[in-house]
């Protein structure tokens, strides 16, 4: 869902782009076949790899996979996000901009403002409740017991209850005015199935709002108070609200992070730290961190701290976190929590001073990295020692910096016992090595074999590449063909998203059949309200790659979509003891937390 313009406006800005006209300004265009071609303006080359079709109105570049429609273009070229870039083309066009209340029309007639005012009632309520003993009195138990936090703490974050109701809160919100499509589409309510009437989304939980850095309610999530599931619920996208563009506490934290922020994984983390002096922790909102969120990050800071959980799973996702903030240039450092599963919990045990002296021995990423690597050797057996130490000088030969390269060896060398010099040689090799690979990358022909590799559009391309390319041949067909989108549609051809293995891809295909299902039917520039250029030139690759096979006929559609799926089963019998494995932590997690309720 855009949350600015409707469809219909966006297309008419589209419309009324000539692209060959817009991408000129950027780059020479000469006419080859029925497509213009010159060189890519988004990475240096001599010969013209970049292509831009008319009819279409898409670009690709084959030398670096840049690809999309003219709203794509403009974002990558004017560095605007989707918005800003529709906005760019109207003005260029001379299109007047719809108003607040047509935008509306885009989101079942609801703005982002009135969404706003009921999330701002609802936390109203949900406090009202709370506070009072006879609907909440379990409530205030389970956060003043289980969770020991004060009530100053509580007011200070506007915690909540949900009461044990279907209709209690759509009572009160009918009551002020408001009507059921209003509060299902601002995610207070849910639509019953059998009646189409709204109820209450949230029941018999604790409430925590989330407050955007204006102050706005943006959304709520809420926790059980025992073991039941989900633990938490959180409000889903709205027109006031995108998950993953959101910090839980910005709004508090923003005020205190010139020097450094902290990023937790739970609400309740957050809020354990901000009583116990540290008003500068934040969280995503239960999703993995984004590059949107690293943006955010750079914006009010230039120094991140992580602090996740310390078992397996949080330490996998802060060597993610630590790429994606890295990426937009800030300083990171993790932090280890010795003796306590999370920050939440470490505050509690081990107290506030603790963790203070734990922010300021947080590692930088390369000793964090550096750490992993070591504790998977026995440093006393030669050829381990030899492993560790190829790791490792491989890690310090991705550093750019002379200095840095410098620090790392001599750290190293003290670690494990080897002159510093042939730690040297041993790096600048790689570099050398890596200088190699990296140029040959760049020709075109090993773009094609090692694509799948650090692949950021599609991390999980790599896994298994096989069914990535039948994924990838299934959405270029899609996109070229009609009669293939109808096919599976009306489940002729027996393809659903569950099908796919890589995460990306099975989000592309969701988007293109619902584009197909809505009116109008598929218009493959409005996917970029859903996906970054990135993701665009990505899902122009599938189509552009497809274009240039003269075979794209039914009985290939069909082998494609057979690969993916005996591939998926594949995964599925192998992922069984993960499966298991992840049910068996979930079970062990509830039980300590069950165990610390026992003992208050
Ligand atoms: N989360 C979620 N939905 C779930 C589980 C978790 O959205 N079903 C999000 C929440 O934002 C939560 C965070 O992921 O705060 C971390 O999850 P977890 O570590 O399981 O919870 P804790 O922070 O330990 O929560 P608690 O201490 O309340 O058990
Ligand atoms: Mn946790």
């Amino acid at each position: 869902m855009n949350l600015r313009f409707p469809d219909h406006f966006i297309q008419e800005v589209v419309d009324r782009t000539d692209i060959v006209e817009l991408i000129s300004r950027y780059t020479e265009l000469r006419r080859g076949g029925s497509n213009m071609m010159g060189r890519c303006p988004f990475h240096s080359e001599r010969t013209p790899s970049f292509s831009v079709s008319p009819t279409k109105k898409m670009f690709f570049c084959f030398g670096c996979h840049a690809g999309g429609s003219v709203i794509t273009f403009v974002q990558k070229a004017e560095n605007l996000d989707f918005t800003d870039a529709v906005e760019y083309l109207a003005n260029r066009a001379g299109l007047p901009l719809p108003k607040e209340s047509e935008n509306a029309m885009a989101s079942g007639g609801v703005t982002r403002k009135r969404v706003l005012e009921m999330n701002l009632e609802a936390a109203k309520f949900f406090r009202a409740c709370l506070f009072d003993p006879a609907i909440g009195g379990e409530g205030m138990r389970y956060l003043q017991g289980d969770r020991a936090l004060s009530p100053a703490t509580i007011k200070h974050f506007g915690l909540g209850f949900a009461p044990n109701s279907f209709n209690l809160l759509t009572d009160h919100m009918h009551r002020l005015g408001y009507r059921d499509e209003e509060l299902i589409a601002a995610c207070l309510c849910g639509k019953s199935q059998k009646t189409g009437r709204a109820y209450d989304y949230f029941r018999n939980r604790v409430i925590f709002p989330i407050i955007d850095p204006s102050g706005s309610v943006v959304a709520f999530g809420g926790r059980v108070m025992d073991d039941s599931k989900p633990k938490y619920l959180n409000s889903s996208d709205t027109p006031a609200f995108k998950k993953s563009r959101q910090l839980f506490a910005l709004n508090f934290a923003k005020n205190h992070c010139s020097e450094r922020m902290i990023l937790c994984e739970g609400y309740m983390d957050v809020i354990a730290l901000h009583a116990a002096g540290f008003p500068n922790a934040v969280a995503t909102l239960g999703t993995a961190i984004t590059s949107d969120h690293a943006r955010i990050f750079s914006k009010y800071t230039q120094k991140v701290i992580i602090s996740y959980d310390s078992d397996e799973a949080g330490q996998n996702a802060a060597n993610k976190a630590m790429r994606i903030l890295g990426e937009v240039g800030m300083e990171v450092r993790v932090l280890k929590l010795n003796g306590a599963k999370d920050p939440d919990e470490f505050i509690k045990k081990l107290g506030a001073d603790r963790f203070r002296r734990a922010l300021d021995q947080s590692r930088t990423g390369f000793d964090h990295k550096s750490e992993q690597i070591l504790a998977r050797y026995d440093l006393s057996v030669g050829a381990e020692k030899i492993k560790a130490s190829n790791e490792i000088c491989a890690l310090i030969a991705e550093y750019w910096s002379a200095v840095e390269r410098e620090v790392y060896i001599a750290q190293v060398s003290k670690q494990l016992d080897l002159p510093s010099d042939v730690l040297k040689n041993s790096v600048e090799q790689m570099r050398r090595r890596q200088k190699r690979a990296h140029a040959e990358r760049e020709s075109r022909e090993a773009v094609a074999t090692v694509k799948n590799f650090g692949d950021r559009v599609n991390p999980e391309a790599a896994k298994d590449p096989r069914a990535a390319s039948a994924e990838e041949a299934v959405i270029g067909l899609l996109l070229m063909f009609e009669e293939y989108r109808n096919a599976v549609e009306r489940g002729e051809i027996a393809l659903s998203a569950d099908d796919f293995v890589t995460e990306f891809n099975r989000r592309v295909f969701e988007a293109l059949m619902r584009g197909h299902a809505a009116e109008g039917g598929l218009h493959p520039e409005l996917l970029g309200m859903e996906f970054d250029p990135d993701e665009m030139g990505r899902i122009e690759r599938a189509e552009m790659t497809r274009r240039q096979l003269t075979q794209n006929g039914p009985e290939v559609f069909r082998s494609a979509v057979s690969v993916l799926q005996d591939a998926k089963k594949k995964e599925n019998t192998q992922g069984g003891d993960l499966n298991e494995r992840l049910a068996y932590l979930r079970d062990k997690k509830s039980k300590i937390h069950k165990g610390k309720a026992d003992n208050t």
